[in-house]
């Protein structure tokens, strides 16, 4: 059975506290915006594809119970106001923020349309969130299939290694993933001889994630300590290290969970191809450089306590940025998208050709 993070159906948001896994599975309800701003705050979900899901869907279901806004005019500055807020609960993925923009700017030109109603805009913006999560597994199916292909016509056809970072599968996607899709697709084929995956400290994405949702499809894998890497890379013939991302900016730079750039520069050391695989709405061509890109820093109980419990000294300062930039110098690999793989150098310009000929 596929592992689902969100359960929605028309009225109805249900998402899988990330917090209590990997020993509790329980799903919480999200009813409203304000339930979406503060789930995706508190890591309830996280993810960048997940967050701008859920976000979008929590307004959604708020509206499908809506009798307050009477005109369009009321209805869609709600909408637009509610999005903007929703922005604001994490700031380093560039997925909510892209669908907040994209999602304003139809409800802007439909509330300008003539003959339109409070049903119809409701209607249509309702039917948007709901594509989102629908649009995601597609998508994301698309980067499992390119990226597989991909590597194995580097490993002419033999089964392949590949160590992936933080958690970019099903709980962090609305389903199969991004670069743990490209795992997922490469053990469908038969082809994975083994994936690693990092603890990810602080917050330990990989060992309650990662780990699970490799373990839940039975994929041979193998939990390491984020220090561990080096040594797998001089030790073990990996074949590729497989990353996602939370904001790829126009020059190729990417913002991916800490301890991304580190792996990248290992991987330089020792030849290993380094692939970052996103949806091409983690896509800012806005944004010229990773030097721009805004790190979320998180609280830093998150690095002195384990569930409640204390494990560093008492007194010492912490420093948690949550995310890094990896320059595009070190994406020696490539990006994989639902369109194809492409260089850092070339993906400005093949993503605007790729969304040109989709739309
Ligand atoms: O802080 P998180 O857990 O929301 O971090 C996001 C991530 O999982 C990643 O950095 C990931 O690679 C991009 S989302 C598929």
């Amino acid at each position: 059975m596929a592992l689902l993070s969100i359960k929605y159906s028309r009225g109805n948001l249900d998402i899988l506290d990330q917090l209590l896994l990997p020993t509790q599975s329980k799903y919480i309800p999200v009813t409203n915006s304000e339930d979406g701003w503060n789930v995706i705050k508190k890591m309830q979900v996280r993810g960048a594809p997940a967050i701008a899901i859920v976000g979008c869907l929590s307004l959604a279901v708020e509206l499908a119970e809506d009798g307050e806004h009477s005109t369009v005019g009321d209805l869609a500055h709600f909408i637009c106001d509610r999005l903007q807020y929703l922005v604001t609960a994490r700031p380093t993925g560039v997925n909510m923020g892209e669908a907040s923009k994209r999602l304003t700017s139809l409800v802007k030109d439909m509330a300008a349309e003539s003959g339109q109603t409070v049903d119809t805009l409701r209607e249509r913006f309702i039917k948007e969130c709901e594509d989102m999560l629908e649009k995601d597994i597609a998508v994301n199916k698309n980067i499992g299939k390119y990226g597989a292909d991909h590597l194995l016509t580097v490993s002419k056809n033999q089964p392949v290694k590949v160590l992936t970072h933080c958690n970019t599968g099903s709980l962090a996607t609305g389903g199969y993933g991004t670069a743990l899709g490209v795992v997922r697709a490469l053990h469908e084929r038969e082809k994975m001889s083994h994936a690693y995956c990092t603890e990810t400290r602080p917050y330990n994405q990989g060992s309650r994630l990662t780990a699970y949702e490799l373990v839940h499809d039975k994929i041979p894998a193998t939990l390491i300590c984020d220090s561990m890497a080096a040594l797998l890379l001089e030790q073990q013939d990996i074949s590729a290290i497989v990353v996602g991302a939370d904001r790829v900016v126009a020059n190729g730079d990417t913002a991916n969970k800490i301890g991304t750039y580190q792996l990248a520069l290992v991987a330089k050391h020792h030849n290993v191809p380094f692939y970052v695989a996103c949806p091409s709405t983690s896509f800012d061509p806005t944004l010229a450089s990773g030097k721009e890109i805004k790190i979320e820093e998180r609280a830093s109980e998150e690095m002195t306590s384990v569930k409640g419990v204390r494990v560093a000294a008492l007194g010492i300062n912490c420093w948690n940025p949550g995310f890094d930039i990896t320059p595009a110098s070190l994406i020696t690999g490539g990006v994989i998208t639902e369109f194809g793989v492409f260089s850092t150098g070339d993906l400005k310009a093949r993503l605007a050709d790729c969304l040109k000929m989709d739309s």
